[in-house]
């Protein structure tokens, strides 16, 4: 049987808040170039919608990652399935994310891709779930949504693979 889904955030909602990220992007990177980094899968029609809206320059690249262990929990080991193909040096890097939860993923990657000399990194997500922070270190620059601490689908975001093409957010009654 189909499970039940409870609409948490429209289609209309999201866009109209992705638009207004996109515009502050463009005002706080006017004159500059932006190399969006896009964390796969979940991140991905977050990435597109957003980056349709950018009137600066933009380049993409995406990246695969998952995090070592099982179940819901992340371990704060992150495995990178696939890497990018271009190098940062010198870029102005926004990483592109689904939602922040522990903050585990990020606060791993962003010490990875520092490494690799861009001239910044900041980090913009579709939905943070601050009363689930572990690392309390990761600063987020952009956040269209802050939610409860509810687990939530569509958008990009899956339960078992699924739901990620929903137009909206929602949660999954059970
Ligand atoms: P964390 O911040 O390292 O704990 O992990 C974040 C990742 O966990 C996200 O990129 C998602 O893939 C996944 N995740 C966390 N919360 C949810 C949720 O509510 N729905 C779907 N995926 C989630
Ligand atoms: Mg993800």
């Amino acid at each position: 049987m189909a499970d039940k889904i409870r609409v948490l955030l429209t289609e209309e909602e999201v866009n109209k808040k992705i638009s207004e990220v996109a515009a502050q992007i463009n005002k706080d990177y006017e004159g500059k170039e932006v190399h969006l980094i896009c964390i796969l899968k979940g991140g991905v029609f977050f990435t597109c919608e957003l980056a349709k809206r950018l009137t600066i320059p933009v380049s993409l690249d995406f990246m695969s990652v998952s995090s070592y262990g099982s179940g819901t929990k992340s371990s704060g080991v992150v495995k990178i399935i696939k890497d990018l193909d271009e190098p940062l040096e010198g870029k102005n890097v926004i990483i592109v994310e689904d939602i922040i939860d522990s903050g585990r993923t990020l606060a791993y990657l962003i010490e990875v891709l520092k490494q690799r000399n861009p001239k910044n990194i900041e980090l913009c997500t579709l939905l943070d779930k601050p009363e689930r922070r572990v690392k309390k270190q990761v600063q987020v620059k952009y956040t269209c949504f802050t939610i409860p601490d509810e687990f939530v689908v569509g958008y990009g975001l899956d339960y078992d693979q699924k739901y990620r093409n929903l137009p909206y957010i929602g949660v999954v009654e059970v």
